[in-house]
C-alpha cells in the first residue's frame, strides 16, 4: 500500500551503496522511518555520525524532512501527505504473488485416529497460509495428505469383524474405531490369532479385495466426516484429499528414476537411498516389500509438481518430522530435480494445554472439538454478562470461543512450544482473539450510530499523534501479510492486529469521534479504515469478525 520504504532505499541508495532494503526500518519515537549507520562506518572509514551528517544533506525526498542523529538517517514524513496516500489506496488489492502456484500439505490427518489438540497448529497455520497467498494472488492448492496407509488398518478390520457391528460405528463414529483399534492392540499382544487374522486383511486392502477396501473407505468416511466437522468450525478448506493410499501404486515409478540414476541399494533385503554421513539413509521398501512413509512423499512430491507446477511446495508439520522432511528433499535434490528447491518443510513447535480438566479427556488425548466446545461455552458465559441483550448470542459465541483459540494458536512465532491456557486467550483485554473482534464490533457500532456513508475527506484531519498513529500501522498492512506468508508466519499478521487495536482505542479514547464537521468526517473515516483493515486480517487468520458483540 505505501511504498514509502522504497522509495527512501532508492533515494539513499545513490549514496550508501551497501544498502539493503532491510535497513530502512520504520521507528517510532523520533520519526517514521529511520536507517542506522553504523554499518557503513568501516566501507566508507568514517563515523556513523559523519556519514549520517553528509546523507541528510545530499538525500532528498518528497513529502519528507530528513536529519541526522547520533549516527542514524531520520526520515519524518509529512502526515498530511502521508495520510493521504494510505486513503488513495485499498488493502488487500495488491496481487504481487500473481502467476505463482504454491501446494499446501496441512493438517493431513490420520484415519480412525482422533483428531486431537496436537493437530491444531498444522491446520490453523496452513489455513491461514492458505487464505494468505489467496488473498496475495497465488493460485493455492490446498492438500490434506491422509494417513490412509499402513498396516494397522488390517488390524482396524480385523477388530471390526470381531467385536465390532455397523449400527455401532454408525451412532458412534470414531469413537467406536478408536475403541476397536485400542482393543486389537491390546488383545493381539496376548493373542497370535488376532495379530494372524490381523496381517491377513491388511494383505487383503493391499490386494485391492472389494470388501476389506469397502470397509477401509467406511472407516475413512467416519473419520473425515468429523474432520469436517472441526474444518468448518475453522472456516478452512481443502482442493485435496488424496492421501498416502493414493500413491502407494505410483511408487514404482519411483524406483524407477532412483535406478536410472544409480542412487537406490539393497540392504539387508531393503531398498534404501544413502544420503551421506550427516544423514541415515531414507528407506524405500522394506524386505518384506511395503513401501514407506518417505516413497509415498517422494510419489506424492512428482504427482503434485506435474499436476500443479508448484512454484513452492510447503509441508505444514510438526518439527518432529524435521529429518523425515531433510531426507526428502536430499532424494530429489540427488535426483536433480531443480523443483526440489521449491520445498519448504513449515515446522512448529509442540502444544500442551493447560486449565482443561482431565475429565474431557478421551483416553489420553484432548479432543481439538472439546477444546472448541469448551470455549464457546466460556465465551457464552463472558456474553451472556457483557452484553446480555445481543442478538444471535450462540452464534457470536461460537465466532468468539473458536477464534480465540485460533489466534492464540496464531499468536506466537510458529518455532515456540506453546501452553495454551482457555482463560487467557479468551482475556477480552488481552492480546487476543476477543479483543480484536470486540474492537473491530466497536468500530462497526460507531460507525452505525453515525449512520457512516463514506466519502471524501480531509487528511489534515488526522494529523494529531493518536490518529496519526493507527494510520501509520494501518499503511504497510499489506507488506505485513505478504511478508507473513513468505516468511510463513501468520503471527506477523495477529501481532500487528492487536498493535492496531490498541492504537485505535487510545485514539477513541483521546479523539471524541463524534465532534461535528471535518474533523468528524475524517475520523468516521478512519474508524471505517480500521474496521476493514480487522475484518480482513482476521479471516486471513480464520477468524469471523461478528459486526455486534
Ligand atoms: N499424517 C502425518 C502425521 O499425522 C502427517 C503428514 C504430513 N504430510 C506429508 N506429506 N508427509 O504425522
Amino acid at each position: 500500500m505505501c511504498d514509502y520504504k522504497k522509495t527512501i532505499y532508492d533515494a539513499a541508495k545513490k549514496v550508501l551503496s551497501e544498502l539493503d532494503p532491510a535497513d530502512v526500518t520504520a521507528a517510532d519515537a523520533f520519526c517514521d522511518y529511520c536507517i542506522p549507520c553504523f554499518k557503513f562506518a568501516k566501507i566508507m572509514r568514517k563515523s556513523p555520525a559523519a556519514i549520517a551528517a553528509e546523507a541528510a544533506v545530499v538525500i532528498a525526498v518528497d513529502g519528507m524532512k530528513v536529519e541526522a542523529l547520533n549516527g542514524y538517517l531520520n526520515f519524518t514524513v509529512d502526515r498530511n501527505t502521508f495520510t493521504q496516500r494510505v486513503f488513495d489506496t485499498q488493502i488487500g488489492k495488491r496481487k504481487p504473488l500473481e502467476g505463482t502456484s504454491v501446494c499446501l500439505d496441512y493438517s493431513s490427518v490420520n484415519i480412525a485416529k482422533p483428531f486431537h489438540i496436537g493437530h491444531l497448529m498444522t491446520t490453523v497455520i496452513g489455513g491461514s497460509l492458505y487464505k494468505m497467498y489467496k488473498a496475495l494472488g497465488a493460485e493455492v492448492i490446498g492438500i490434506n495428505h491422509l494417513g490412509d496407509w499402513g498396516t494397522q488398518f488390517g488390524g482396524l478390520i480385523a477388530a471390526y469383524r470381531r467385536w465390532g457391528d455397523e449400527k455401532r460405528l454408525n451412532e458412534r463414529g470414531l469413537d467406536e474405531l478408536l475403541e476397536l483399534y485400542v482393543r486389537y492392540h491390546n488383545e493381539s499382544e496376548r493373542d497370535e490369532e488376532v495379530a494372524a487374522e490381523a496381517r491377513e486383511w491388511s494383505k487383503k486392502i493391499e490386494e485391492g479385495d472389494a470388501y476389506a477396501v469397502g470397509l477401509f473407505e467406511k472407516f475413512k468416511a467416519t473419520t473425515l466426516e468429523q474432520a469436517k466437522k472441526v474444518y468448518k468450525r475453522l472456516n478452512i478448506e481443502f482442493d485435496s484429499y488424496l492421501g498416502e493410499s493414493f500413491y502407494v501404486d505410483k511408487v514404482p515409478g519411483v524406483e524407477k528414476k532412483l535406478k536410472e540414476k544409480n542412487l537406490l541399494e539393497i540392504s539387508d533385503g531393503a531398498e534404501v537411498v544413502m544420503l551421506g554421513d550427516d544423514m541415515p539413509p531414507a528407506i524405500i521398501r522394506r524386505s518384506d516389500g511395503a513401501s514407506l512413509y518417505i516413497a509415498r512423499d517422494l510419489a506424492a512430491a512428482y504427482y503434485r509438481h506435474e499436476n500443479y507446477a508448484f512454484d513452492k511446495c510447503l509441508y505444514v508439520v510438526a518439527s518432529h518430522q524435521a529429518l523425515h522432511f531433510k531426507q526428502l528433499f536430499k532424494v530429489l535434490e540427488l535426483l536433480e530435480e531443480p523443483w526440489a528447491n521449491g520445498m519448504v518443510h513449515v515446522s512448529y513447535g509442540m502444544v500442551s494445554v493447560e486449565g482443561m480438566s482431565l475429565s474431557t479427556r478421551r483416553g489420553n488425548v484432548l479432543y481439538l472439538s472439546d477444546v472448541l466446545d469448551a470455549a464457546a461455552e466460556k465465551a457464552a458465559a463472558i456474553i451472556a454478562e457483557r452484553n446480555p441483550g445481543l442478538e444471535d448470542r450462540n452464534e457470536v459465541a461460537e465466532s468468539v470461543g473458536v477464534g480465540a483459540v485460533v489466534f492464540d494458536a496464531l499468536f506466537d512465532g510458529r518455532l515456540k512450544d506453546k501452553n495454551f491456557s482457555l482463560a487467557d486467550a479468551l482475556n477480552f483485554d488481552g492480546e487476543t482473539g476477543p479483543y480484536v473482534q470486540y474492537t473491530h464490533a466497536r468500530c462497526r457500532s460507531v460507525l452505525d450510530k453515525a449512520g457512516y456513508m463514506g466519502g471524501k475527506i480531509d487528511c489534515s484531519q488526522l494529523t494529531d499523534d493518536e490518529a496519526y498513529d493507527v494510520v501509520k500501522l494501518l499503511a504497510d498492512f499489506d507488506d505485513v501479510v505478504l511478508n507473513a506468508a513468505l516468511k510463513y508466519e501468520p503471527s506477523f499478521v495477529s501481532r500487528r492486529l492487536v498493535k492496531i487495536c490498541q492504537a485505535f482505542n487510545r485514539f477513541y479514547n483521546a479523539d471524541r469521534i463524534m465532534c461535528g464537521g471535518e474533523t468528524e468526517k475524517a475520523r468516521l473515516a478512519l474508524t471505517c479504515r480500521v474496521a476493514d483493515t480487522l475484518a480482513y486480517g482476521l479471516e486471513l487468520l480464520l477468524l469471523d469478525a461478528p459486526r455486534k458483540m
